[in-house]
Parts: C-alpha cells; structure tokens; sequence
C-alpha cells in the first residue's frame, strides 16, 4: 500500500471525465485502519434520535467506528455522550440497545455509573487498599469530545476539532428537514428494528443507497410480486408500487461538501406514500415547496455512515464497520409521532416487504455485497467502473434545481431516471479521499 499518492485509490479528474474508485478501497484492511482513525474518529457520527430519549436516565447506546457510545439523559434534562467503556478494565459498560437506567453496572466487577456519566461507585472498595494516587483519578465515563442536535437527530464526535454540526451538515440539511419535519410533533422509530451483519465492507452500503441502477436487476423478484399484488394476489396492504412508472420520471442528484449526497426522483404514485394524507398539514405548517419535495423518492447520505431513505417507505439505517470485509446493518423505520394507526400499518408493511432482513429485497442485497467482497479480492483487477454513469450529464456546482432550492451542492445532475447516475458516489468518495489524504499527512481533518 502506498499512500503517497491518494490519486492510486480514488482517481478524480472531473475535467477528464474520470471518477474511479480501486478495488483495495473496500478490501484492503491497512486501509481499513486508516478509516478508523481518520475517517471515524475525527468526524461528526450519527449516534441516535433524541426521541428515542424523552426522560431521565433513557439511554441509547452506539458506535463511532470501533468505539462503544453511550448517549444518556440526565436527571436535569440534559443530553451527555460517553464512551461505552469501563475505567477499570476496559469492559463495554451497558450492553443493551436502550432502555432507562439509574445506574450502569458494569458486569466485570461492578463498578458504577449514573446517567451523566460520573462513577458512583467502585465495588468493595473501602477493603481494596487503593492507594491516595488512585483515589485521585478521575473514575467517570469519558465523555464524547462533542454532542450536537440537528432536529431531532443527535450526533457525536470524538475529535474536538469538527466544525459546527450545522456547518458539517451544511445544504444537506434541506433533505433531513424533509425526512426529519413530516410530522408536527417530530419524529420517532415505530418500536423494533431489523440488525443484520453482511460479509462486505461497509461502503458497499454506502454505495447501494445510492444506487437506483441495481433496482431492476438485483430486484426483479420484489418487483414481480409488487406486481402480482397489483392484480389482487397474495398480501395486498402494502400499497404495492408499479416499478415500470418510474421510467418515465426525471430525477437527479447532488453532492455536498464533507461527503453528504443526496438522490431524488419524481415519484409517479404519491398517493401509495403513507405521507401522502398528511400533505395539506404540511403544506399549511411548512410550505408547498417542502410538500412537494415530500413526495419525491429521496435517498440521502450523511457521511460516513448514515443514510435515509424515502424512496419506498421511511428508513434509517446505520451501517458499522466491524472489519474490513464485515458491517453490522440497523434498519429503523421512522414515522411521525402521534401518527394515525392504519397509517403507521402501511408504513410497516412496506418497511418489512423491502427492508426486513427477511424481506423481499434486503436480502438481494446482502448477498450481492458478500459477492463483490469475494470478487473485490481478485486478480488482476484494478480500478472499478462503478463511479462512471452520468458524468457527462453532471455539473459542478449547482443546476436550475438546486437554484430553485435556494441550495449549494458541489455537484448536481439532472435527467432521466433512466440515467441511473453514478456521480451520486463522488462526494463521499471525494470526502474519504481528503480525510484520509489528511490523516496520512499529518493534518488536521477540518483545516
Ligand atoms: S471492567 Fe468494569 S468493573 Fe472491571
Ligand atoms: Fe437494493
């Protein structure tokens, strides 16, 4: 490996029209590695919602790559961060996924901790002879560098040195306002989620949510069922999309700075959205242009780890790295709060038709990304050709879309859905590329 010359990894020559990303960026473990410390560990991750965290002493707990988070809510109201790890001897602290809890157990030998974070106590430690030294240090939970809300999503650092989350953000944050502002009183996970482990590396993650041009060929099965159901067979509620109408609509994406990236089409058949009833609401409470954009597919990617989906029902999904060539999956499905019943059953059953590890398409997924890791081994291949759709069709900067947006994307393409582009993919290449490239320097990540 030689990271003199990050150009070997993520090739950019945008005058060129050339975007090629080597095949060793998703298998190679030194690289792997390198992620961890200059990707993860110096930028703002996702750790939760913060409805998942109404009262005193909820906790949700988390990961920024390798490290354990736990996000709490103290007896005053506020939100703290901590990395998951026992003082003593390294233990993760609280094993579950959420939950409310006076005090975290750790269960190696007991020692204790609040909700905010501070040791309460060390087991049997008046008969431990610890030393005055000891008695000195500070025992508590270490605190994440920075905590920060953007509407309801909590993020976390563990660098100090990150900009302002609304900075790192940045345009982008018109998408989450369409995911994040659909109801009047927030938004919350419908209870349960799907967790899934894949043989790939966590990027072919971030790729699929972005790509629309596997659909019709990784999918066929869903969408012939879809299909079926359409003609009145099998299990009907799920308001069961016509995948040919999209073929006709015009869509696009753009990429934003710090390697967020969003992908849009015109959604033929608003009415089958579970959001669709609620569109005068929101057209009163917001305005027509966030009720328009409602209804569009939205597929969107906050950098490095974080996607949400609009394109077939409401998904949130996190995928963490566990190893080079293994990424644990969580699906959640987000709906508004105080959500009518029969509206909340149609979301779920769209949600478990399509993104329900036992589902209809996720498992399409998961096996073609174990596929391209085993292949993504091979000899003699070099660079992918998997950056390339598109780009003659792509502009840097903003187009008339993102003007009429009041948004500043770094790229922007608009045509065909068709198209299915793949400069969707530039920015958070782009992004991986500058962190890593800092990192190996020595710099800072946020120069
Ligand atoms: S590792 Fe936690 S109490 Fe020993
Ligand atoms: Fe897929």
């Amino acid at each position: 490996m030689d990271l003199k010359d990050i150009s070997l990894y993520v090739d950019d020559r945008p005058a060129e029209g050339v975007f090629r990303v080597h095949r060793d960026v998703y298998a190679d473990p030194e690289l792997f590695e390198l992620e961890q410390k200059f990707i993860f560990e110096r930028t703002w991750n996702f750790l939760g919602l913060e409805s998942q965290l109404p009262k005193a002493n909820d906790f949700v707990t988390a990961h920024i790559g390798r490290t354990p988070v736990l996000v709490a809510r103290d007896t005053k109201g506020g939100l703290g961060a901590f990395v998951n790890v026992c003082r003593h001897k390294g233990a993760v602290v609280c094993r579950a996924e959420a939950g409310n809890a006076k005090y975290h157990v750790c269960p190696y030998h007991g020692w204790a901790y609040d909700a905010s974070g501070r040791n309460v106590d060390i087991k049997d430690r008046k008969s431990g002879c610890y030393s005055p030294a000891f008695d000195a240090e500070d025992h508590d939970l270490l605190p994440l560098a920075r905590v920060a809300r953007y509407k309801g999503l909590v993020f976390g650092s563990l660098s100090a040195e990150v900009p302002a989350l609304e900075e790192f953000l940045g345009d982008m944050r018109f998408f989450l306002d369409l995911m994040m502002e659909q109801g009047p009183r927030g938004m919350e996970y419908i209870p349960g989620r799907a967790v899934y482990t894949y043989r790939g590396n966590w990027k072919l993650q971030l790729d699929n949510g972005l790509d629309p041009y596997h659909l019709t060929s990784t999918h066929l099965s869903y969408i012939d069922i879809q299909s079926r159901r359409r003609a009145g067979l099998g299990n009907v509620e799920a308001r069961q999309f016509d995948w040919a109408m999209r073929e006709s609509k015009e869509g696009g994406s753009f990429g934003f700075p710090h390697g967020h990236s969003v992908y849009w089409l015109d959604q033929p058949e608003p009415e089958k959205r579970p959001i669709f009833p609620a569109i005068p609401e929101i057209r009163a409470r917001l305005s027509d242009r966030h009720a328009e954009w409602m209804l569009k597919a939205r597929n969107t990617e906050i950098f490095p780890n974080m996607q949400i989906a609009d394109a077939i029902t409401l998904m949130l999904r996190t995928f963490h790295p566990v190893a080079v060539d293994r990424t644990e999956m969580r699906s959640y499905c987000l709906a508004p709060v105080g959500e009518a019943p029969e509206l909340r059953a149609w979301r779920l059953r769209q949600f478990e038709d399509f993104f329900n590890p036992g589902g209809m398409a996720t498992p399409d997924d998961t096996i073609v990304y174990a596929e391209c890791q085993s292949g993504l081994a091979a000899q003699p291949m070099t660079f992918l050709q998997g950056h390339s759709r598109g780009i003659a069709a792509a502009m840097q900067g903003g187009n008339d879309v993102a003007e009429a947006l009041g948004i500043r994307p770094t790229v922007s393409v608009k045509g065909g859905f068709t198209m299915f582009n793949e400069v969707a993919f530039h920015a958070p290449y782009r992004e991986w590329a500058r962190l890593i490239q800092a990192g190996v320097a020595g710099g800072k990540a946020y120069p």
